[in-house]
């Protein structure tokens, strides 16, 4: 125990990120890895993101300009909003966390599912907050009913990840909507949707109608995911003007580096034809993935993101391991409360091969161990 750090603080636990290439190769001396535990991106960044980022290394001298005119409005064109509904961050992890600081005050209640980014326990835990976590059902999605029961006079968030990681399962857009405009006053939803590119085109709830009816709902997006950036660090938030204010009053001044932000803008300006080739890509692997792991006898859930999850008849971990040792990094999902179940990254179609022929070797591996 350190002397002078908050409990709140020592309630919370430290974030366990997926294994890194450097860290496998060290550890095992492996030639070949393949890293599909971090729902990243292959095919980013792309070129205009590429080229605009490496131009503007030059600039690095000078601070960032705070009103992030440029990519505000270019954020907010896509979902038909002004520039002033846009607030940026380092990720949709920095959104995450200011929204924290924004809205719990120690003893205030939050409720979200189990088995869902682990993010929001923690950031919730370090704010002082209650938690009302609700078990997702036998088919692994969210109870809305119970969510919503769950919601007493000192809520004041609700963190609703959709599509669901580590499940990838999407709400439909109504039970979202219903459970949004059902909120009581002084309760506010997170709507994560670092996923949302990956969902069927119009099966996302309508996040504009919602925030213009004036609901309480901050949505939250990043592009680390479908626009190949992850390592840039940029994220931002979609909230009326006013919760904007806030937001950037909350969060530190230069929340976004110039690199990032260089390149969000130049890929939203010129990326659009690589970032939808990148998407069928994944989209289409996704499928195919889907369907080896079921005819291998798993039990696959209907991804709408870029990872897939999927259970076994064996332990999770075990399986995990065995598959670094043959090069392949994926996220067992015990830390969730799923001990039989992996989250598999969906990469380019040659890592997806060597990811199923490895998890055929373990699987036959395991069977003839048992015979
Ligand atoms: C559901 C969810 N929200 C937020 C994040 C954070 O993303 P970012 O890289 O933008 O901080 C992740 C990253 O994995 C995620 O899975």
């Amino acid at each position: 125990m350190i002397p002078g750090v908050r409990k709140a603080v020592l309630s919370a636990s430290p974030y366990v990120p997926g294994k890194t290439v450097e860290e496998v190769q060290r550890e095992l001396g492996l030639e070949k890895i393949v890293k599909l535990g971090s729902n990243e991106n292959p095919w980013g960044p792309f070129p205009a993101a590429r080229a605009a980022m490496a131009e503007e290394i030059g600039r690095l001298n000078t601070y960032p300009d705070v009103s992030f005119r440029e990519l505000k409005g270019l954020i907010a064109r896509q979902f038909g909003l002004e520039p002033g509904w846009v607030a940026l961050s380092h990720g949709a992890e920095g959104m995450l966390q200011t929204l924290g600081k924004v809205f719990l005050d120690p003893g205030d209640e939050v409720v979200l599912p189990k088995g869902t980014y682990g993010l929001y326990r923690e950031i919730s835990l370090v704010m002082g907050a209650v938690l009302r976590e609700i078990p997702l059902g036998e088919d692994f999605s969210m109870d809305m009913a119970e969510m919503n029961k769950a919601i007493t006079g000192k809520t004041k968030l609700v963190w609703l990840n959709n599509p669901n990681n580590p499940t990838g399962l999407a709400l439909h857009p109504d039970q979202v909507e219903d459970f949004v405009r059902a909120l009581p006053e002084g309760t506010w939803a997170v709507l994560d949707e670092a996923y949302g590119e990956f969902a069927a085109p119009g099966s996302m709830p309508g996040t504009k109608a919602l925030l213009e009816e004036g609901r309480n709902i901050v949505a939250v997006r990043t592009f680390s995911k479908a626009w190949g950036l992850a390592g840039a660090r940029i994220g931002y938030a979609l909230a009326r003007p006013e919760l904007v204010t806030v937001i950037d009053t909350v969060s530190e001044p230069f929340n976004a580096n110039r690199t990032a932000i260089a390149g969000a803008s130049a890929a939203l300006r010129a990326d659009g034809e690589a970032f939808r080739t990148a998407l069928d890509a994944i989209v289409s692997e996704r499928e195919r993935v889907s369907r080896a792991l079921a005819a291998m006898g798993l039990r696959v859930l209907p991804s709408s993101t870029n990872f897939i999850f999927f259970t076994l008849p064996l332990d999770a971990s075990e399986v995990s391991r065995m598959l670094l040792e043959r090069g392949v990094i994926v996220r067992p999902c015990g830390g969730w409360g799923f001990p039989r179940s992996i989250r598999v990254t969906v990469g380019t179609a040659e890592d997806n091969s060597f990811f199923l022929e490895a998890l055929s070797q373990v699987l036959a591996e395991r069977k003839g161990e048992r015979e």
